[in-house]
């Protein structure tokens, strides 16, 4: 958005200082406070011989002014530029109006296919913060690449596969309970494996029991698939349905069960390449040189491991899919099994292993419910909303004009959880805090919501006064916060396309809550309601671009934009 002036500024520039128009504008900033100027340029930045002050002082004096760049002044090595504001003000609030929902949304990846995966819990296992964290980053990187215009496929890779299903299944016929199991699978059968784990802890026999059984799936026994085949049904139902309430819809559901002869055609590739060493009858891969260790690839009994149905994976998706680009969202906890798996399939030559890649992130320390115990994903949905729904409950006035404060309390549950996780680096481990993530002030959801729900509140109560008109007189937002404003809003597809380039939630998240901030305090100084005519549709309209931004971005990090709370 401000690419025409920054143009404007390089084709002067580069007449007085012989760098490259493209060297300038790329040194060309946004000042982090606006006093001295709208933009600035570090003349070191430029490379040209000479003392940088001086020559910002010669070259600031000889910049012609003119009706889109209005003033050039040197400070130190910089200069300071004012732009036409009005000007700006017009392209950023015009260029929202056309593109709404879609602005800053572009077509970079017309014709290339992506698969994000992530989420992929462990059937029979807690669905833990671990799980709760790919959710919500692998969901957020999803949304990009289709705001990007990617082919976008998001895949779930279940923890379906593995001894413990061996275990489990042993632990059904002594503990299991039908009706238990259709109520709520993923607690029957977490409830289930602690038992037959406590149990296998007494009676070691167990485990070659589950080996047993583990075995007899992987040879395809049709009675242990069917077993649990119906786990696995009964588990996707039900994690379909907490999954929606986080917005969340996977165009596929794979697993590690799914993963079939592509690890056949892996491991011969391993055997061809000198990869595998055996050792007491198992195959091990010998990554030594890299540093990497020796994973085993399949046990002594002939069963297959974890990192073999990575393996083998990579190959089946890439034939199924024919991607350009497949991103891993696993916890930093993995961080060796990816770089075992990236290093494997870079040496066996899949000549599309560049396109492969593992986003990680860090720990989340002490994630469970107000009274202490461990939760599973939909217990801490529950337990947020309820505390919502209390605070909400204590602004009666208010809460009785909530048409469904069931669902904004939900909402703003989840709003609270994933702004929260997104405040920080992905890598850093955080801690859990209950008391810092409800707020409706500060860096949270709730407030990013609140603050959605003012700018829904102004178009409200003007609504018989002022409609938006696109061509409202921008001439009368000549305060300091409509300034502002703009200039966030002008930043939004800078934004988007740098958290794509990082993945880092936080660059988004982190913009968002200042537009947040900035829109709070011009509410306070600029009204609408009851202003002159004029002036009601010019703030008008750059309110309802502020709020179609935030909406915008709201619905990018995976919230449904409350309107009413
Ligand atoms: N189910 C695994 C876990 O909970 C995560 C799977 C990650 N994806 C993969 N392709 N290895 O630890």
């Amino acid at each position: 958005m401000f690419d025409e002036f920054k143009t404007t500024i390089a084709a002067q520039l580069t007449v007085l200082t012989g760098a490259s128009v493209e060297d300038i504008a790329d040194a060309i900033g946004i000042p982090k406070t606006n006093a001295h100027g709208d933009l600035a340029i570090n003349i070191p930045r430029l490379r040209v011989k000479g003392n940088p002050a001086q020559l910002a002082k010669d070259w600031a004096e000889a910049f012609k002014v003119d009706q889109v760049i209005t003033s050039a002044v040197s400070i130190g090595p910089y200069i300071n530029f004012r732009i036409n504001r009005q000007v700006f003000t017009r392209k950023v609030l015009s260029a929202v109006y056309e593109k709404q929902d879609k602005f800053g949304w572009t077509n970079e990846g017309a014709g290339k296919r992506v698969i994000v995966e992530f989420s992929s819990p462990n059937i029979a296992k807690p669905f833990h913060a671990g799980h709760l964290r790919s959710t919500i980053i692998g969901n957020l990187i999803y949304n990009l690449y289709k705001a990007n215009g990617w082919d976008a496929i998001s895949m779930n890779y279940l923890g379906d596969w593995g001894k413990q299903y061996g275990l489990l299944a042993v632990g059904f016929e002594r503990f299991g309970n039908e009706e238990a199991l259709v109520a709520d699978p993923i607690q029957h059968l977490f409830e289930v494996y602690v038992a037959i784990s406590t149990a296998a802890k007494e009676d070691e026999s167990l485990h070659d029991q589950a080996r047993a059984y583990f075995k007899s799936m992987e040879d395809g026994d049709e009675v242990a698939l069917a077993l649990w085949r119906r786990f696995r049904e009964l588990s996707i139902v039900k994690y379909k349905d907490t999954y929606a309430r986080l917005n969340i819809n996977f165009d596929v559901y794979s697993g590690e069960s799914q993963v079939g002869e592509g690890m056949t055609r892996a491991m011969a590739m391993l055997e061809e390449c000198g990869l595998i060493i055996e050792s007491e009858g198992a195959k091990l891969l010998n990554l030594e040189k890299y540093k990497l260790g020796t994973p085993v690839v399949k046990k002594n009994d002939g069963t297959t491991l974890y990192i073999t149905r990575d393996i083998g994976a990579a190959i089946e998706r890439f034939e199924a899919y024919n991607f350009d680009k497949i991103v891993y969202v696993i916890s930093s906890q993995q961080d060796m099994h990816m770089k075992q798996f990236l290093k494997t399939i870079d040496l066996i030559g899949l000549p599309y292993a560049n396109r492969f890649q593992h986003v990680n992130y860090g720990m989340v320390n002490g994630m469970s419910t107000r009274n202490g115990t461990v939760i599973f994903l939909d217990d801490m949905l529950r337990e947020s909303k309820d505390i919502m729904h209390e605070v909400m409950r204590k602004n009666e006035d208010k809460y009785a004009q909530v048409p469904d404060p069931e669902h904004v309390s939900s909402v703003l549950g989840v709003s609270a959880i994933i702004v929260q996780d997104m405040l920080a680096k992905r890598i850093k481990d955080y801690d859990f805090d209950w008391k810092r993530i409800l707020s409706f002030e500060g860096n949270t959801g709730p407030y990013l919501q609140y603050t959605h729900a003012r700018l829904c509140s102004i178009e409200r109560k003007v609504q018989d006064q002022v409609r938006v008109n696109p061509d409202a007189d921008v001439s009368l937002l000549t305060e300091k916060h409509a300034y502002e404003i703009v200039t966030l809003l002008a930043q939004y597809p800078d934004i988007l396309a740098s958290t794509l380039k990082s993945l880092e939630p936080c660059t988004i998240v982190h913009y968002m809550l200042e537009l947040a901030r900035t829109v709070s305090s011009a509410i306070e100084q600029m009204k609408v309601y009851n202003e002159p005519e004029d002036i009601a549709e010019a703030r008008l309209l750059m309110y309802w671009s502020a709020r179609a931004v935030l909406k915008n971005a709201l619905t990018m990090i995976g919230l449904e934009p409350i309107s009413r709370m």
